[in-house]
């Protein structure tokens, strides 16, 4: 990709065009949080116990400074002002989650908790009052405790529990919500069974998390598949999946450095994005085939990594309207592993050493995907960054201009179909093992009063500019 230098002399060359830096029309901007990082009220009107409640309860020490979601930014009570919020920076989209445990409690539907879904639709149908659309991430990672006790989504049983759960919400919200995002970052989701220090904290690694995420996309895919068979002619709405995907730029110019870029992103976005978005399905041949001989060299009978059945493979190819990206910084990837076995850092053979902000990052990451998974269109489902410079975070402001600059030319200029993006986030949050001292908020939440007293930063008002012209201010600075 061209280096911002380069872009800067073709721009003073005049080879953009004046509209370049404006967004096609119909493009939908906005921003977005999840439920356990915001809502509070963990155990009120009957919501049941989610995994992060469980893990931060048990292991306070897991999280930081005994911080938890019991409370949160409280938008259980507070959703009409978060909505407010989001009607002063002009979006046309809202993108949250919603609690599974909050409407079925035990995770089966023996339960539906009516004021949970009475919750949900007030939120609903106060953004739409609002002109808001709502965007719904079905899962952002706060799975009922009650099925963590069978195996969580290590059980293959879940793809069952998670389809009728979303039967669930296509029947009470599918007339008003018209994007839906089934799971959020499967590939942080699977963390929780390699290692301890995230939700459910079950460390098999190498292991668990290859199974893990084996269920959700057969979960996935049969989800998008029910939609799609009883819910999309009368619903009409769109139904993706979000991976994070950042780049992954070789560490040298070496040739094995290259290469191991190349493999690090077929393991860290191509374990989810090519069973779904590729032209052929399943995984990519390269983890199939050295997770397989890893599994052989450790003496195991069957692969590490499960086997999708043609069936599987079949119903999981294909099953998004569109690809959800949610995007932060560029891993810088070396030939080397430094891992313990098995593992699938170790199966990778690749280590990211460090990363950065690199605006040319985003523009890369969105034509390797356009590439790698043609006929696709791209939603930016996350976006930022975060800053410990309080109300003036100049920062911030300074990463969503070259970030949305590098947007717009990956439009405008390449081509790659993006039709949205939304920004990380509303205000600041739960950042989960992080706590609260990691700050993503257009606006900020103080969280020792106990009214949670929001309050704007200066890139909510640079932010709502963009969100109401569809323009990115000329850039006239550069992160790297
Ligand atoms: C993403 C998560 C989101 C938030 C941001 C900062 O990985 O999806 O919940 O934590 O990172």
């Amino acid at each position: 990709m061209w280096a911002p230098t380069l872009i800067a002399a073709l721009v003073t060359l005049g080879y953009t065009r004046a509209s370049d830096n404006k967004f096609p029309d119909g493009f939908l901007m906005g921003c977005g949080t999840a439920s356990y990082q915001v809502e509070g009220a963990w155990n009120e009107d009957g919501k049941g116990e989610n995994i992060w409640d469980h893990m931060f309860h048990e292991h306070p020490e897991y999280g930081t400074n005994g911080d938890n979601g019991d409370v949160a930014c409280d938008s259980y009570h507070k959703y009409k002002e978060d909505v407010q919020m989001l009607k002063a920076l002009n979006v046309d989209v809202y993108r949250f989650s919603i609690s599974w445990p909050r409407i079925l409690p035990t995770g089966d539907v023996d339960i539906i908790n009516q004021p949970g879904i009475d919750y949900y639709n007030k939120l609903i149908n106060e953004l739409l009052d609002n002109g808001i659309q709502p965007m719904v991430t079905m899962y952002h990672w706060d799975l009922p405790q009650a099925l963590q006790y069978i195996g969580g989504w290590t059980n293959g049983l879940m793809a069952d529990y998670f389809v009728e759960y979303a039967r669930v919400l296509f029947e009470n919200f599918g007339d008003r919500v018209k994007w839906w995002i089934t799971f959020n970052e499967p590939a942080m989701v699977v963390k929780g069974y390699a290692s301890k220090d995230r939700a459910p904290s079950q460390p098999a690694p190498g292991v668990g998390d290859y199974l893990a995420a084996h269920t959700l996309l057969r979960a996935h895919g049969r989800v998008y598949r029910l939609y799609h068979q009883q819910y999309r002619a009368a619903q009409n709405g769109s139904v993706g999946i979000s991976l994070d995907v950042q780049g992954s730029a070789p560490l040298t110019n070496s040739t094995e450095d290259v290469v191991a870029a190349d493999r690090y992103q077929q393991f860290e976005a191509g374990h989810f994005a090519h069973p779904i978005f590729s032209q052929e399905g399943d995984y990519p041949a390269i983890m199939r085939q050295r997770v397989d001989a890893n599994s052989k060299r450790e003496g195991r009978p069957r692969s590490r990594l499960p086997i999708f059945t043609p069936e599987e493979v079949k119903y999981i190819r294909g099953a998004a309207d569109f690809f959800g990206l949610n995007h932060y910084w560029t891993d810088f990837v070396t030939d080397e592993v430094n891992a313990t076995s098995p593992s699938k850092a170790g199966d990778t053979g690749a280590t990211a050493v460090r990363n950065g902000l690199h605006s040319w990052g985003f523009r890369n990451i969105l034509n390797w995907i356009v590439n790698e998974y043609p006929g696709y269109s791209i939603f930016v489902t996350e976006n930022g960054v975060e800053t410990s410079t309080g109300l003036n975070d100049i920062d911030r402001i300074q990463y969503y201009k070259e970030y949305l600059t590098e947007l717009q030319q990956a439009v405008n200029i390449d081509k790659v179909p993006v039709i949205g993006y939304i920004a990380w986030s509303l205000m600041d949050n739960l950042e989960w093992t992080e706590g609260f001292t990691r700050k993503f908020g257009l606006y900020e939440v103080d969280f020792n009063s106990p009214n949670r007293t929001r309050t704007a930063k200066d890139s909510a008002a640079f932010m709502a500019k963009i969100f109401l012209s569809k323009k990115v201010p000329e850039d006239d600075g550069c992160l790297s």
